[in-house]
């Protein structure tokens, strides 16, 4: 990465604004995954051992500009705190009399949460004056927020223009790792999709056709492009508007030669539910009343014999309604194949939220070359997009974005 990064720079007794990406699901006032929080580990301890006086930042969900006390940030302040072994102190507010007094009072190797950003509307809408106030807290900024990246707002870009600017240890790693699938990946390379929709991924496919030799779709938006070959697809979510640049893709993707697999086979099942009567059908023989919610076992073994040539996959969204248990058997397969040809050499690097939690729901994150913690962040990337959370950070050669 040609960007400066906390390496580069001196923080000891600095005050350093930290844009972290701390926005993880929550049930009950509980996070429920923290894999975020502990992606975010490296630097904050990297800071507080240097001697750094942290002031650490994150937006939690859409509160849209009002303060909402189910997206409050203490929940992820307690589970820091438990990952860190030490208390992590929470402000009211982002921003205030009451947070410079409580910055004004750290040391050096001490850590202050601030309340989340998005409790003011001047946060999303990248305000000159709130990026300004938030620069006024301190002497430096360091972005690990790789999953906000993509946003330009004050916390991400508008505070950069204020104080010197680095990324931090894990925008770093996501940065380099994402890297290696743009210009010359090691062909073959291959791409899995899935999730539930081919909108919002149109443009990503679309940009991995030139780098790609096959794209291996699952998850409900595969059945967008089986409805756009006319096959009759029973109760399942299809986005009748996609038709159309389904077809588009499928040509573009013969244009250029690449493989554009869709399911042979799939689960089907009447509703989706965890009591539901699922069975295994011909793709071209989904029951007028059933909908698909995997990918079949005939499926699986094409994908995985087209994989199993691969040296370089990039894997984003899920083969079916995971969250299931008796219709993840398609996404599993897909997960622990990968991992396989991770194990073997291949480089092997995941994105986006639901295949991130899949992975890290069957234990094999640590297998992979690279999990992102970035769902539209990575796409974005991996479609070749500049995210205006990196191009704002300071360059290696000194000059400032
Ligand atoms: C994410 O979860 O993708 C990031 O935290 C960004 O959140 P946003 O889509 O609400 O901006």
């Amino acid at each position: 990465m040609n960007k400066k990064t906390v390496r580069d720079v001196d923080v000891d007794g600095k005050r350093v604004f930290l844009r972290a990406d701390l926005n993880v699901p929550l049930e009950d006032g509980h996070v429920t995954d923290d894999a975020r929080i502990r992606a975010s580990l490296p630097t904050i301890v990297y800071l507080l051992e240097r001697g750094a006086r942290v002031i650490l930042a994150s937006h939690l969900g859409r509160p849209r500009g009002k303060v909402n006390d189910a997206l409050r940030l203490k929940p992820v302040a307690d589970r820091l705190s438990e990952l860190l072994g030490r208390p992590v102190r929470i402000t009211g507010d982002a921003l205030g009399p009451g947070v410079q007094v409580a910055i004004s009072r750290l040391r050096a190797g001490d850590l202050l949460m601030l309340e989340n950003l998005r409790f003011h509307a001047a946060e999303e809408a990248n305000d000159g004056d709130f990026a300004r106030a938030l620069a006024g807290m301190a002497d430096l900024y360091v972005d690990d927020a790789f999953g906000s990246a993509h946003r330009a707002h004050a916390s991400t870009e508008g505070i950069t223009h204020h104080l010197p600017s680095v990324a931090g240890l894990l925008l770093e790693r996501e940065v380099d790792a994402l890297s290696r699938l743009l210009g010359s990946p090691r062909q073959p390379f291959h791409t899995v999709v899935g999730g539930a929709k081919v909108s919002g991924k149109l443009e990503v496919i679309e940009a991995l056709l030139d780098r790609c030799r096959a794209i291996l779709v699952g998850g409900g938006m595969a059945n967008t492009f089986l409805a756009a070959r006319g096959v009759p697809l029973g109760k399942s979510l299809v986005e009748a508007d996609q038709l159309e640049n389904a077809r588009r893709i499928m040509s573009l993707a013969e244009e250029k030669t690449v493989t554009f697999l869709l399911p042979t086979d799939a689960v089907v099942a009447p509703q989706i539910h965890h009591r539901a009567k699922a069975q295994v059908v011909p793709i071209t023989e989904v029951p007028r009343d059933q909908m698909v919610v995997d990918i079949g076992p005939a499926t699986v073994a094409a994908y995985a014999k087209r994989l199993g040539k691969a040296k370089t996959v990039f894997w984003n969204g899920p083969m079916g309604v995971f969250e299931m248990s008796q219709f993840a058997a398609g996404t599993n397969a897909i997960a622990r194949f990968l991992a396989d040809r991770a194990r073997h050499g291949a480089t092997v690097v995941v994105g986006g939220g639901d295949s991130v939690a899949a992975v890290d729901r069957l234990g094999l994150t640590d297998l992979l070359t690279h999990v992102s913690t970035g769902g539209g962040a990575s796409l974005e990337f991996v479609e070749g997009r500049q995210l205006p959370g990196v191009a704002a950070l300071d360059d290696r050669d000194g000059t400032s974005a």
